[in-house]
């Protein structure tokens, strides 16, 4: 495996090859991350990772100084999953003058949610996205895919928006989220949980799945129904101690709500939360 930290080394590193497979990170991997690589393996001819902490999608008050910088063992899981090639760019390297372009999605997708949480968070992805596509795809001839987890449900949906809008010739393909023993998804922000913290985080997961429950019981009553259940799943972590964003029901293509026709369509569904325990922000979705 090999470990680059200029664009221009990147692109000398890929130009023997003609179909990248890609996966973006933030780096202090885990098993989504890893798995992400695996898959990666049979869709191209080389597979590159980044490692990038991207001070863009961090908003001043957020993590970025304490976000785990784990270069060395980072690269060691990388080569045992099958990665080809690093790039772990320094931030002058990335964004050597301050970046003044950027890529604003759309707000009926990336305003809501995550995006009303955390202002700018995803013109930061979407701009740093497109800026890694360039650096690893510009060499390609073959087919270009990249891949990114479900876990950041809404971060898919936009890059594949982006992808799509932009006519960029690349498969975006969405992993599916990894989970620990009790059911917790894979983070890297779950290392900033306290002991009692990691006992309690999996409530975040256990109350989306009883709402989901809830909400397939609705059948076409859903969208009137709906505001009363996410407003008591709320209420049911508040009272042990959680601060939550949002608990959600939405429509998969487009996180809108779900309409009536929707709600009899339970594999049109995806059931969001986010919750602040102690310090540390957590993030979980299930499709439906
Ligand atoms: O999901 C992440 O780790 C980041 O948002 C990404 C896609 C690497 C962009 O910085």
């Amino acid at each position: 495996m090999q470990l680059v930290h200029t664009i221009e080394d990147l692109r000398t590193a890929l130009r023997p090859f003609n179909s990248p497979a890609f996966v973006p990170t933030m780096g202090n991997l885990h098993d989504g991350h890893l798995n992400l690589v695996r898959s990666a393996k049979p869709l191209g001819d080389v597979v590159v990772s980044s490692i990038f902490v991207n001070r863009l999608q961090f908003a001043p008050n957020e993590d970025f100084d304490s976000y785990p910088r784990t270069l060395q063992a980072d690269c060691e899981r990388l080569e045992q999953a099958g990665c080809d090639i690093v790039f772990a760019p320094l931030e002058k390297e990335l964004y050597p003058l301050p970046q003044q372009f950027k890529v604003h999605p759309p707000g009926e997708l990336a305003d809501i949610l995550e995006g009303h949480f955390r202002p700018g968070f995803f013109i930061g992805v979407s701009t740093v996205v497109m800026k890694l596509f360039h650096c690893v795809f510009s060499e390609a001839k073959g087919p270009r895919h990249a891949l990114f987890g479900k876990k950041d449900y809404q971060q898919q949906l936009v890059i594949k928006r982006m992808v799509q809008q932009f006519a960029m010739p690349i498969t975006v393909i969405a992993g599916e989220t990894q989970r620990a023993p009790d059911g917790l998804a894979l983070s890297s922000r779950n290392g900033y949980l306290s002991e009692r913290e990691r006992s309690e985080a999996i409530q975040l997961s256990l109350a989306l799945r009883t709402l989901a429950r809830e909400a397939l019981s609705c059948g076409h009553a859903l969208p009137e129904q709906l505001p009363g259940l996410e407003s008591r799943a709320m209420h049911a972590l508040a009272s042990r101690g959680w601060q939550p964003d949002y608990l959600t029901v939405r429509r998969r293509a487009d996180l809108l709500l779900p309409t009536a026709a929707d709600a009899t369509q339970p594999n049109h569904l995806v059931v969001l939360g986010a919750a602040r325990l102690g310090n540390t922000r957590l993030i979980d979705n299930f499709e439906i």
